[in-house]
């Protein structure tokens, strides 16, 4: 049978089926590409990936990005540094085997503090509690495209700035001092509309809310807009809510969404490996035709 794409919702993602991530020729890798351009997120159930195989799918998008520095800086699985590890679970000397513990994790785009962020991530399921820990995504083009028009002009030209002070899970990133001075924190100032790289398709660029701002205006007008602008982005018709299964593998595109994950109960095990690709170009801002 050849591979199927079925949409998720009609904002963001689609699953991909009658495909296994360790086999894809040429053509099946062409129409998976195709499909995450259009539709940002991408499910694939059913996987058996080894670390070794994660890599190799990944590779196949583009050069391998290193982790983010988490509250214990950055934690992989022994002997594989671009593999990093989500999870609550403690290793035999009560240490955590890996980042963002069982708590929350508000929504965010992926290292957008940074002035190259990664193009995409994906994040494999190991191990999952039987409750809790559904990952959201939510797609900033469609959230884009329903924006008042009289808003979207108020934001081209303008830029945001992306916080590097805290991570997710609200911890402190190691090495980084705490501050929130949107003005004063680490970070980078991106477009607030960038223009997909390759399709071209204006999305709205949030990175993260705490020690956020937008330029040329006050903090207080800024905070007002970028809640105005939170409340938009994340509201239900933009958003896909994934359950996790064993074995399923979602890979999103950072330019095109946030995404965010619910707690769960921290006496279950929770294990997933996740990837990045590095970006190949910085955000770029969107211009409207005339
Ligand atoms: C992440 O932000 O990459 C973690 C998402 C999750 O744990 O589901």
């Amino acid at each position: 049978m050849s591979l199927t794409v079925t949409p998720l919702t009609p904002a963001v993602g689609a699953e991909v089926g009658n495909v296994d991530l360790k086999l894809l020729d040429t053509d099946e890798f062409a129409r998976i590409e195709r499909a995450w351009h259009r539709h940002s997120v991408l499910l694939f159930r059913e996987q058996t990936l080894s670390d070794d195989d994660l890599l190799a799918f990944s590779r196949r998008l583009g050069e391998l990005d290193p982790p983010p520095n988490q509250e214990r800086g950055r934690i992989s699985p022994p002997g594989y540094p671009d593999v990093y590890v989500v999870s609550n679970v403690l290793d035999e000397k009560g240490e955590p085997i890996g980042a963002l513990g069982a708590g929350e994790a508000t929504w965010h785009t992926d290292m957008s503090y940074l002035d190259l962020p990664p193009d995409a991530s994906m994040l494999y399921a190991l191990e999952i509690p039987a409750t809790g820990g559904d990952t959201y995504f939510c797609g900033m083009q469609a959230a884009w495209a329903a924006l008042p028009a009289a808003l979207q002009a108020k934001l081209r030209g303008r830029r945001i700035k992306h916080d590097g002070t805290f991570n997710s899970g609200g911890y402190v990133r190691q090495g980084v001092t705490a501050t929130d001075d949107p003005h004063r924190a680490p970070g980078a100032w991106h477009p607030a509309v960038c223009a997909h790289p390759i399709t071209g398709v204006p999305a709205l660029y949030l990175g993260r809310r705490r020690n956020s701002s937008i330029e040329g205006l006050s903090q207080a007008e800024s905070d007002a807009l970028l809640d105005e602008l939170w409340d938009h982005a994340t509201a239900p018709e933009f958003v896909y809510r994934h359950r996790w299964r064993l074995g399923d593998l979602v890979l999103w595109d950072n330019r095109s969404t946030m995404h965010r994950r619910d707690p769960f109960d921290n006496a279950a095990r929770r294990v997933m490996h996740r990837t990045q690709i590095k970006g190949k170009w910085p955000p770029r801002a969107h211009v409207a035709a005339a």
